[in-house]
């Protein structure tokens, strides 16, 4: 695929259409300080898009727990929820209710669990379009459900491990050693404390330098598949989920994941100049899959970012769903306060606030990817570049 058929095919606006967001808040307010709410939410807990009309991450408020929305009883927040449609509820609490009622819901419904290790490249040269929130937060989300995961990350910048809560100052032992100096993953692997089943290996800002240092090594491009071979061969090892953050470039570290991992997950953000680049991405996977790794697959792509209000990230979504068709996830992730928020607490959104549109658009995003993945899945469109 070349540059031209993914960037000209995709109807950008040749001028204009650009639809401001606000920066710092990412939201619009109505004048009552409350986001501009409209559609309607499946009680069942169903549409991700609720996310993009609803949120309740209003202003300044902190985070409330699930669980305890307001000293609600347990029947004034079935009643909400039975009233089904968001559009109906004129308070603010009784919106923040129903919401985290299906947050409750959806959390405690299992997860199918693959048959084997899914191994995820969460990759993107582009910078500061959603990698590590996305990683981060499926993780927390499949983690939650009852799932095991490890996040890797592989970025010197070591975002994926602040957000995790993980010590990754300059001594940790961490991604570098393992890359370079072949240390057993096991050994410098970190449990997340807030999160059951959720492991991370950090990265540190060592793992600037290794992009050079790989260069001359023996098996450079294989030094990542080799240490998860190894480490998840050993005894009592049994992720269902590793999740692989990659950097902003398509140098020795993101080849090194696109070697170790099985499926290529790519967000997207829904801004303008969100799919240039793309089509160098896709060549570079179809190297790695001639020459390195014949099994590897873009499974899944993930609108991130996704402000319905605006027409531009509507149009984009539509355009990016025609030409990539089911591998895009039904669930869009919307921009969400709350989401950027949370790293700041060493936290993902699944901790830092379980209700809110943030976190729920996530839960539902690492549903849809678990259920494809389940035996049985009917779900067998990838891209091959
Ligand atoms: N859905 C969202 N709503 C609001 N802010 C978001 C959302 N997703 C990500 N962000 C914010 O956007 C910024 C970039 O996100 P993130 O760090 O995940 O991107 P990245 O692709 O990993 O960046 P890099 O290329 O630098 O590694 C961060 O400040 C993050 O908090
Ligand atoms: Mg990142």
């Amino acid at each position: 695929m070349t540059d031209a058929t993914v960037v000209a095919g995709l109807g950008w606006p040749a001028t204009g259409g650009v639809v401001a967001i606000d920066s710092a808040t990412g939201e619009r307010r109505s004048a009552n300080g409350w986001p501009r709410i409209s559609g309607t939410i499946d009680p069942t807990g169903g549409p991700s898009n609720l996310e993009r009309e609803i949120s309740v991450n209003a202003g300044d408020r902190p985070a409330e727990p699930a669980a305890s929305t307001h000293g609600r009883s347990a029947a004034d927040l079935a009643g909400f929820a039975m009233a089904g449609s968001l559009a109906d509820m004129d308070t603010p609490i009784a919106r923040e209710a129903a919401v985290a009622l299906m947050a409750v819901g959806r959390r405690t419904a299992p997860m199918p669990k693959p048959d084997q290790t899914r191994i995820m490249v969460v990759a993107n040269q582009k910078g500061g379009v959603g990698k590590t929130t996305t990683t981060v937060n499926l993780a927390a989300a499949l983690a939650v459900s009852g799932l095991r995961v490890l996040v890797i990350d592989l970025d010197p910048q070591g975002n994926a491990s602040t957000a995790l809560g993980i010590d990754h100052h300059a001594e940790i032992p961490s991604i570098y050693d393992v890359m370079v100096e072949e240390t057993p993953i096991g050994d410098v692997v970190q449990k997340v404390e807030e999160i059951e089943g959720l492991w991370c290996v950090p990265a540190t800002i060592d793992l600037a330098g290794a992009e050079i240092e790989l260069v001359s090594m023996v098996a450079r491009e294989s030094r990542m598949r080799k240490a998860l071979d190894q480490h998840l061969q050993s005894p009592g090892v049994d992720y269902d989920y590793v999740f692989i953050d990659c950097p902003p470039s398509l140098g020795l570290l993101t080849v090194n994941a696109l070697v170790g991992g099985d499926e290529v997950l790519i967000p997207i953000q829904c801004e303008y100049y969100a799919l240039e680049g793309l089509s160098q991405l896709l060549k570079n996977i179809d190297m790695v899959r001639a020459h390195l790794n014949r099994d590897l697959a873009v499974s899944t792509i993930l609108l991130t970012m996704y402000d319905g209000r605006t027409r531009l990230a509507a149009q984009v979504a539509e355009e990016v769903r025609r030409h990539f068709g089911d591998t895009v996830l039904k669930t869009a992730i919307p921009r969400s306060v709350r989401i950027s928020e949370a790293p700041s607490y060493g936290q993902t959104v699944m901790t830092y606030d379980a209700a809110s549109s943030g976190a729920l658009s996530y839960l539902e995003a690492a549903r849809e990817i678990a259920e494809r993945g389940a035996s049985g899945s009917t779900h067998g469109e990838t891209i091959h570049g």
